[in-house]
C-alpha cells in the first residue's frame, strides 16, 4: 500500500514537471492529455479516494498544484500564439478578417488620353511617339514656320542650352513634331495618333500652364480629302461627347496645314442653347486641324503630287475640362487627393 501511494505521488510530480516543460506543440492536444475528461489529471483525481486519510491533505495539495500548473501552461501557450499572429514574422492567421488596403487610381488626364487613343484606334490609327526635347527642324522648320515666326520667340518656347550654343534645341511646343518624325521614318499610307507632353513659356494660371498634353493625328495616303477629315472628326466628337454632338469648322491658320480650321462642338452642357461654359454661344472650341501643307510633305520626302493628308491636334487638359467640367488647369498637377479621387471610378 505504501509503495502504491509513493508511486501515485511520483506520478503526480513527474506529470507536473512534464506540464511545466511541455513539449507538445499543439495546445488542444496538451489540453486533452492533461485536463480532458479522460485526461491524466482526472484519472489521478479518480484514484484519490484510495489515499489514506492522514495523507489526503498533502496529496490533495499536490494534485491541485498539478492542475494549476497545466492550466497556467495552457494560458501561456495561448498568449504566445496570439503574439506570433500579431507580429510580422510571416506566421499569419489565415482566418483573420481582411484589412483592405486602398488602391491607387488613374489620373484623369491618363483616362481622357486613353479614351482619345481608343476612339481613333477603332478607325485604324496607331500610336506614335517622338522626343520631348527636339530640334528646331522638327518643331518649326519642317512644319513650314518661316524663320521669323513669333512661335520661335523666347517668350513662347523653352530653349535648351547645348554645348554653349543657343537656338537649335527646344522643348517641343506641340506634338506636330511627331508628324515630321513619322513622315521621315515611314512611307505612306500613314495613320497615326501621337499623344504626349508639350511645353510653352506661359505664366501658370487657371487657363494656361507651361506643361500640358496634346494628341496629334496624321493621315497620309493617296486621295485623302477634307471630307475625310470632317468625317473622322465628327466620328470622334460623337464618340467622345455623345451621339447628339454636332461639329462646325471655322477657317483658321497654321503654317503646316492648308486649308486650316478650328473645330467647335455643340456645347455638351447646354446642348447648344447657351450657358456660362460656352459663353452663351452654344459652341466649344476643341481642336485645330487642316490638310497637310504640300511644303510639309516635301520637307519630309513625301511626293505631294501623289499623296495628300490631313492632320489635327487637340489639348488633353481642355478635353478633360469640357468632359468633366474642371474649371482650373492647375488642379491637374497639384495632386490633391480630393480632386484625383473624383475620377476613381473611370477605370
Ligand atoms: N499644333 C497645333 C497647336 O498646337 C494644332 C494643330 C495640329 C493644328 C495639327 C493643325 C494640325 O495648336
Amino acid at each position: 500500500m505504501r509503495n502504491k501511494i509513493q508511486s501515485y505521488i511520483n506520478e503526480i510530480q513527474s506529470l507536473k514537471s512534464e506540464a511545466l516543460q511541455n513539449k507538445i506543440a499543439d495546445i488542444e492536444q496538451f489540453r486533452i492529455k492533461f485536463l480532458g475528461k479522460k485526461g491524466v489529471i482526472s484519472e489521478l483525481f479518480g484514484q484519490f479516494k484510495d489515499v489514506p486519510n492522514e495523507q489526503k491533505k498533502e496529496i490533495g495539495q499536490l494534485l491541485n498544484q498539478l492542475k494549476v500548473a497545466a492550466q497556467t501552461k495552457i494560458e501561456e501557450l495561448r498568449s504566445s500564439v496570439a503574439e506570433t499572429i500579431s507580429d510580422d514574422s510571416g506566421n499569419c492567421d489565415l482566418t483573420m478578417p481582411t484589412d483592405f488596403s486602398e488602391l491607387g487610381s488613374r489620373h484623369v488626364l491618363s483616362v481622357v488620353q486613353n479614351e482619345i487613343i481608343e476612339i481613333f484606334s477603332r478607325i485604324g490609327f496607331t500610336v506614335s511617339e517622338a522626343p520631348e526635347i527636339e530640334d528646331d527642324w522638327h518643331v518649326f522648320s519642317a512644319l513650314n514656320f518661316p524663320p521669323e515666326h513669333p512661335a520661335r520667340d523666347m517668350q513662347d518656347t523653352f530653349f535648351v542650352e547645348k554645348e554653349g550654343q543657343h537656338g537649335d534645341v527646344v522643348l517641343r511646343t506641340h506634338t506636330s513634331s511627331v508628324q515630321v518624325r513619322e513622315m521621315e521614318r515611314s512611307k505612306p499610307p500613314i495613320r497615326i495618333i501621337a499623344p504626349g507632353r508639350v511645353f510653352r513659356n506661359e505664366a501658370i494660371s487657371a487657363r494656361a500652364h507651361c506643361i500640358f498634353h496634346q494628341v496629334e493625328g496624321l493621315y497620309i495616303d493617296k486621295n485623302v480629302s477634307f471630307a475625310d477629315l470632317k468625317q473622322a472628326l465628327l466620328y470622334f466628337a460623337k464618340e467622345m461627347f455623345g451621339p447628339d454632338t454636332r461639329i462646325r469648322l471655322r477657317p483658321s491658320y497654321f503654317p503646316f496645314t492648308e486649308p486650316s480650321a478650328e473645330m467647335d462642338i455643340s456645347c455638351n452642357i447646354c446642348g447648344g442653347k447657351g450657358c456660362n461654359i460656352c459663353k452663351h454661344t452654344g459652341w466649344l472650341e476643341i481642336l485645330g486641324c487642316g490638310m497637310v501643307d504640300p511644303n510639309v510633305l516635301e520637307a519630309s520626302g513625301i511626293d505631294s503630287n501623289v499623296y495628300s493628308g490631313f492632320a489635327f491636334g487637340m489639348g488633353v487638359e481642355r478635353m478633360a475640362m469640357l468632359k468633366y467640367q474642371i474649371r482650373d488647369l492647375r488642379l491637374y498637377f497639384e495632386n490633391d487627393l480630393r480632386f484625383l479621387k473624383q475620377f476613381d471610378t473611370l477605370i
